[in-house]
Parts: C-alpha cells; sequence; structure tokens
C-alpha cells in the first residue's frame, strides 16, 4: 500500500506513543512510524504488553499496528523517509549548572534536532510536541539551518494537552488542537499541512492556530492554571480543618459558579505528575529571566502550596496518631499521582512514603497498577516498605491506612472486614475525600478526611 504522506514520531513515552496511536488509527492514509532510542520500550510497544497502562490504548493500538502504524529504534531510516517528524522526548527539570531545579533540561531535544539535520535528506515538517520553555523552536531552527545544506525545515509547535488516565478520550475528542507557526509561505503552508491531518477526526473549529511564542507559552499557561485550581482549593482546605467548614460544601458552591465552574476543584493530598510541576517551574524561571519578580513569585507560590499540602498530610498524621509515628504500621491504597495510571512521576505518595520512613514507620503500599514503579521510586529508601496488590492483605494489621489515589476500588471495600483486621485504635486519613467518612466512622474507624472535621472515637 502507499501511504500520501510519512509521519515519524520521535519518542516513544506517555505522550509519543498514544498520540500516534490515535493518529494512526484516525489516519489509515498515512504511515506512522514511532522511534526511541530505548530499545526495550520499543519492544514492549511491540508486544501485546504496552509500556504504559491507559484506558482504551490496547484496543487503539492493536488496530493499527503492522496496518500503518509502526515501533521501530532505526532513527536515522525513520528520519530519512518521513516528511513530517513530531518531537516527543521528555524534557526533565534540570538537576545541574544554571537554573537547576527550575529550567527545562534540554539536552535531549537538542540531541533530537542535531540528529534531524545530520540524516534529512528532503524538506520535513518539525512538529514540538514536548512542552517546551517560549523560544524554543527558534532555537531547533537555528540547529536544523546551521549547515550549509539546502534542505529546509519548518518548524510548528503543538503542544499536547492530553491527561493521563484519559489519554485516549482526550486525543480523540479534544478541547482544542492548538497549532504555533510562522507566517512565511512555507511555514503556512506547513501548518494547513498539520491541520488536515486533524481534521481527520477534529471539528475544524476546534483547531486553533496562533504564532509559534503563543503556542509554546499557552501550554505553560494551561498547566500552570490548572495546578492553581488545586493549589487554590487546597489552600482552603487548612482553614476548613480549623474551622469545621466543609471544603466539599465550599467547592460546590465556589464551583456553580459559571464564571468559575466546577471541574478541577477536588482537595486532595496534593497535585502530581510529570508536567504540572515541571512547567511551573519553567514559568517561573522564564519570568526570572526577564526580570518579573512579581510574576515569578505568584507562580511559584502554587508549587509551594503543593509541597505545604502534603507535609500538612503528615503532620495531621502525627498529631492524630499521638504524636509519634514510629514502629507503627501504616497502609497506602494507591501509588500512582491519579487514578488509572500505573504512572507515579511526581506522586504525592513518594514524598509521603519518605516521609513516614523518616518518621520510622513501617509501610505497605497497595496500587492496582502502579507497584512496579512504586519499588523504583522507593528503591534505596531506609526503612521497612512492602508492596502488596491486594487492599485487604496490605491493610491487615496496620494502624493506619492513608488514601494516596482515587482509585475507584477504593470506595467500594469491605470496610467492616478491614477493620476487623487491624489494630485498634485503626485510623483513616483520606488524602482524596473518596470515601464514606460517616459510615467508617460507624464502623469504628478514626476518620481524618482532607478538608473537613476530623470523625474521632476519643
Ligand atoms: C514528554 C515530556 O516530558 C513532556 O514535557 C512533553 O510534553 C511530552 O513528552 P512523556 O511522553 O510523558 O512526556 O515522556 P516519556 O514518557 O519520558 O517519553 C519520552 C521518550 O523519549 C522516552 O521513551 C525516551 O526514551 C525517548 N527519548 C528521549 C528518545 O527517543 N531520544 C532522546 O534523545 C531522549
Ligand atoms: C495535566 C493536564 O491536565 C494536561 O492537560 C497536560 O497535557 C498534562 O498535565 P495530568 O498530569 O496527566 O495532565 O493529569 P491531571 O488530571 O491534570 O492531574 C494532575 C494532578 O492533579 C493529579 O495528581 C491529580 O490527582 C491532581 N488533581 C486534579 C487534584 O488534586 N484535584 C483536582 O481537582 C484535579
Amino acid at each position: 500500500m502507499t501511504f500520501k504522506k510519512n509521519i515519524l514520531c520521535i519518542g516513544a513515552g506517555y505522550v509519543g506513543g498514544p498520540t500516534m496511536a490515535i493518529i494512526a488509527y484516525k489516519c489509515p492514509q498515512y504511515k506512522v512510524t514511532v522511534v526511541d532510542i530505548n530499545s526495550e520500550r520499543i519492544d514492549q510497544w511491540n508486544s501485546d504488553n504496552l509500556p504504559i497502562y491507559e484506558p482504551g490504548l490496547d484496543e487503539t493500538v492493536k488496530a493499527a499496528k503492522g496496518r500503518n502504524l509502526f515501533f521501530s529504534t532505526d532513527i536515522k531510516g525513520g528520519i530519512k523517509d518521513s516528511d513530517i517528524i513530531f518531537v516527543s522526548v521528555n524534557t526533565p527539570t534540570k538537576i545541574f549548572g544554571a537554573g537547576s531545579g527550575m529550567a527545562a533540561d534540554l539536552q535531549y531535544w537538542e540531541k533530537t534536532a542535531r540528529q534531524i539535520r545530520k540524516h534529512a535528506e528532503s524538506h520535513k515538517i518539525i512538529v514540538e510536541k514536548s512542552t517546551l520553555p517560549v523560544k524554543t523552536a527558534l532555537a531547533m531552527e537555528r540547529i536544523l539551518t546551521s549547515t550549509d545544506s539546502e534542505i529546509h525545515f519548518d518548524v510548528l509547535s503543538n503542544p499536547e494537552f492530553l491527561a493521563e488516565g484519559t489519554a485516549i478520550k482526550d486525543l480523540e475528542n479534544p478541547d482544542r488542537v492548538l497549532i504555533g507557526s510562522r507566517e512565511t509561505e512555507s511555514a503556512l503552508k506547513a501548518r494547513d499541512e498539520l491541520i488536515e491531518i486533524y481534521a481527520n477526526w477534529v471539528p475544524r473549529d476546534r483547531i486553533i492556530t496562533s504564532n509559534i511564542w503563543s503556542s509554546e507559552l499557552s501550554k505553560l499557561v494551561a498547566n500552570a492554571f490548572l495546578a492553581q485550581r488545586i493549589s487554590s482549593i487546597n489552600s482552603i482546605t487548612a482553614l476548613c480543618e480549623k474551622t469545621d467548614a466543609d471544603i466539599l460544601e465550599v467547592a460546590r458552591a465556589v464551583g456553580m459558579d459559571s464564571r468559575v465552574g466546577s471541574k478541577f476543584l477536588n482537595a486532595s493530598v496534593g497535585f502530581g505528575g510529570s508536567c504540572f510541576k515541571k512547567d511551573i517551574l519553567n514559568l517561573v524561571y522564564l519570568c526570572r529571566h526577564y526580570g518579573l519578580k512579581e510574576v515569578s513569585d505568584y507562580w511559584e507560590g502554587v508549587v509551594r502550596i503543593n509541597d505545604y499540602q502534603k507535609e500538612r498530610f503528615i503532620l495531621n498524621m502525627m498529631s492524630a496518631m499521638f504524636n509519634t509515628l514510629a514502629g507503627k504500621k501504616i497502609c497506602l491504597f494507591g501509588f500512582a499521582y491519579k487514578a488509572n495510571t500505573g504512572d507515579t512521576r511526581e506522586s504525592p505518595a513518594i514524598f509521603i512514603s519518605k516521609r513516614l520512613t523518616e518518621e520510622k514507620a513501617e509501610l505497605v503500599i497497595s496500587d492496582p497498577k502502579a507497584l512496579h514503579n512504586a519499588m523504583t521510586d522507593l528503591d534505596g529508601v531506609d526503612g521497612k516498605i512492602s508492596y502488596t496488590e491486594d487492599p485487604y492483605e496490605a491493610s491487615a494489621n496496620c494502624d493506619a491506612i492513608a488514601v494516596m489515589t482515587e482509585w475507584e476500588i477504593y470506595a467500594n471495600l469491605d470496610f467492616e472486614k478491614i477493620y476487623r483486621s487491624m489494630i485498634k485504635p485503626a485510623f483513616i486519613f483520606d488524602g482524596r475525600n473518596i470515601l464514606d467518612h460517616e459510615r467508617l466512622f460507624e464502623i469504628g474507624f478514626n476518620v481524618f478526611p482532607t478538608g473537613k472535621p476530623a470523625l474521632t472515637h476519643f
């Protein structure tokens, strides 16, 4: 079969994998190849056991794999044969040198640009999928055009807004697709080619265009706004716990104002995930760079409140459990940073686990999808930690349960059975407010929700 165009994606991760699976699934006329330097990851994509868990992903990949969706480690061949290259390599926060702990580490991304320049033999459209600091596309253009070669490259910014756990749904039915480009004739033509791909399944009025810098900045700002809502509601949980107000009632009343909206107001132990903290710190760094101290301080506050919320969770546990956790056995319900994913990057559960072991508590970690990642995250942590998928087994003989992830299974457990198997007094700290607190209290638990009055038997 001859294909209309060859699409290549460099980076077979949480973003590149699902995005390309959907493009291939929706556009059989394009050949889509995903390459990665990590051969183990590519082997997994080529097997029936995909490297990431995402509802609906298995079916989507299965329908397209071998037809017009291919996974490979041949980056050089992939570049040579492609017309359009999506770049979806990771851009973690720098952990060395200038901007350490804040700026984006662009080394993989720059290496990728150099690889493209080296192996390209014809015109290519380069699509930035990774979330990057503003003006990175400009740097990519410079790298690509820094030889005598006649080959022309058009660089577009096309940030991905999918959330993990709902990636397939988000990709199939996006709120918007944003494409940033330059205004040159060639760039506008490249932009139209990308629009043509998305228009196979996204309504045309949801595909919006902007200049390249607005597009890059929009992604950072969208994540900063989302995270800010969580820090805003979480900051109020502390006040609710002091005043007997109930965060669920406050969030409902506030969210019913249509100007505010009801989504993303779930109080929690804190936000996690690979993007929020990284992107906000990136924004903070950018503002500092331009001398905008007030603006950078404002956004940094979102991350500070998130750190405070996690530490507050520990302090609440301590004060509820008679000011010492040493020797107590604590079961974590969930380790993933949110439900329906096995991803644990920046999960609040990592911080909570480390702090609990510092307090000399013994940990039993339970999660339906994230135990493997949890073991890697806590590798080398000094303390007694065990891993058990079954929540009944995990909580038996424990002093307390701490809910870290809003997995639905935890809301529907037989808590009478769990109560009977635990050490008394038995405690539950609900970092996601997913449990029936009144009912747990009636069973005999001492219950500590987030941003609601505690229900205790003493
Ligand atoms: C990444 C970025 O972290 C995020 O900022 C951006 O918005 C989307 O891309 P994600 O897909 O979640 O997010 O990252 P990850 O799952 O780590 O995947 C990146 C992949 O790129 C890895 O499989 C890695 O092996 C690969 N990679 C990295 C390359 O193929 N080449 C490189 O030079 C570096
Ligand atoms: C986020 C953005 O939503 C997405 O658009 C972007 O492309 C990548 O970053 P993701 O991190 O996968 O996606 O998940 P998201 O659903 O946004 O949740 C992030 C964190 O916030 C999770 O830890 C989640 O549990 C927490 N959260 C979310 C809350 O604590 N309360 C809420 O009301 C919503």
